[in-house]
This record gives C-alpha cells, structure tokens and sequence, in this order.
C-alpha cells in the first residue's frame, strides 16, 4: 500500500532552546528565510506524501498560521505591484491538518493521538528537531525499505558514545548493507547502551504500533515514548534499521543549529 499519510509532532515545549522557545516554536525558528518545519514538510512531499498531521499544543498557533493563505497579505502585495513576492507565500499544495496535544505527556501520546488520521493505514512520522540535508530524502529511503521488507523501518545513524544517552539506541543484527533487524530499542540508555545506532527522527510504521501505544507506560523523562511501544511491539512485528547517510542536524541544539545555517549559507554562494 502506498505510504500517503505522515504525522509531524510539533507540541513539545522546546525546553533546550528556552528561552527563546517561551514564544516562538522551535519549529519556526528561520533557516534561510524559511521556519525549520517548512523543510520537513517539503521533505515529506518529495517523499511521496500526500497528507500530513502536525501535532500542535497552545503555543503554536504560528505553526497553523504559516499553512494558511493569508489573503490581507496577498492584497496587499498585489495592490502594491509586488506579484515577484507572491511566490514568496506560497503553500505546499497537499492537505495539512491540526491536531491539539492537551497536555505535554510525551512522542507517544502525540503520535497516539493521530489514529484516526491515519485510519488502519501504514504511515510515516518526521521529527521536526532533525533535518537533513542528502539528495534522496530520508524518509523516501525509508519508504522505500518498507516496500521492500513490509515491515516497520526507522532512521537510524551512528552517533558518538558520549551523546548515545540522549536519543533512543537500537540493538539489531545486520541483515545487509546499512539495513538492520532490530532486536532491541532503549531510550535515552544513561548506561551501556546496546549499539552506537541512534533513532534519527524518521518512522515507517504499520497501524499496529497504535495497539502498543495504547498500553505504553511512563518510561523515559516520565513520558509515553513512542520507543517504548515500538519495542513492546517486537515481540508480535518485525522492525528494521536503516542507517541514514545524510547529515543531520539536530535544531534543538544551538550548536547544530547555526552548523545548518553555515553550511546552507555557503553552499548557496
Ligand atoms: C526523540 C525520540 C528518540 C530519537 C530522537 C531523535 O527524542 O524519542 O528516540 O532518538 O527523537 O531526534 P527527543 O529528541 O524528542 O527527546
């Protein structure tokens, strides 16, 4: 079945670049004149999607503000005889909707509360924190190996000891080039963790995994993580690694942060 649907989680409060992120969302924060989120969306389109759920909370209505027309703005522009400005507001040509996350409960919930979005179909989800910056797009890799395995695949990429601790780490056997069966996830491990393969942000998932989600404790920083159902569900589903080639950047780091401006800045000269 054609991957058509995606959910991008947007709701957290973006607690590593406070206190910037008290009133603007890490989502929106500018990477060459456009929000980070805008590349994830055109990063889902290229990929073949053809509709997409952002997961929203209270403070990010710039979010469903920046997917909407603004028709005051394009008046104003046309009147003005500014027509080259108006491609500037273009919107991707897809269907976009909005989904509140009440209360900060952590990735699982968020992902929980699109099921009916996603309606018994497989689906992909985009970390907007991770962009990345390759000829194929990541999450059309992905896609491409679930086709291929017909089972669930996430985005994995090798990542430094000492940061291991800060993402979800698989355990797995290699079953061919950059393709891993996983056998074991762990989220945020403080200590040993099973492999230097880190959860890259980007998910090919079959419907079952709401079923896991559904019956997921608390687990790491007191949260539902989306990690924890995902190993719940390997005891009944097959769930493969692909290593991503890409480089990633994480934008909730300040560091990683202006590395993607620099380099986009130099790469557009
Ligand atoms: C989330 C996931 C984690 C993954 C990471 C990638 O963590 O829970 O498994 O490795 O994204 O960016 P977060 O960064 O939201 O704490």
């Amino acid at each position: 079945m054609k991957i058509k649907k995606a959910i991008i989680p947007a709701a957290g409060y973006g607690t590593r670049s406070l206190p910037i992120t008290k009133v603007i969302p890490k989502e929106m924060f500018p990477i060459n004149g456009k929000p980070a989120i805008d590349y994830i969306v055109r990063e889902a389109i290229t990929s073949g999607i053809t509709e997409i759920l952002i997961v929203v909370s209270r403070n990010k209505n710039m979010i469903i503000d920046y997917f909407d027309r603004s028709l005051e703005l394009e008046n104003f522009l046309k009147q003005n005889n500014k027509q080259h400005l108006l491609n500037k507001l273009s919107i991707p040509n897809i269907h976009i909707q909005f989904v509140r996350q009440p209360i900060a409960r952590g990735l699982g919930d968020a992902i929980r509360l699109g099921k009916p979005f996603v309606n018994d179909e497989p689906f992909a989800v985009l970390l907007p924190d991770d962009i990345f910056i390759e000829k194929e797009s990541s999450l059309q890799k992905l896609i491409h190996v679930y086709h291929k395995v017909n089972s669930n695949v996430i985005g994995v990429k090798k990542v430094e000891d000492d940061l291991l601790k800060n993402y979800g780490v698989i355990d797995g056997k290699q079953v061919s080039h950059q393709l891993h069966e996983i056998t074991n996830l762990i989220e945020k491990p403080q200590v040993s963790p099973p492999s230097n393969l880190a959860v890259a942000g980007r998910y090919v998932l079959h419907p079952d995994i709401f079923t896991y989600l559904q019956r997921v404790k608390p687990g790491s920083g007191g949260e539902l993580q989306l990690t924890d159902a995902l190993k719940d569900m390997l005891k009944d589903k097959k769930c493969y690694g692909q290593e991503l080639v890409g480089d990633r950047y994480d934008i909730g780091s300040e560091k990683e942060y202006f590395e993607l401006l620099k380099r986009l800045h130099y790469e557009q000269l």
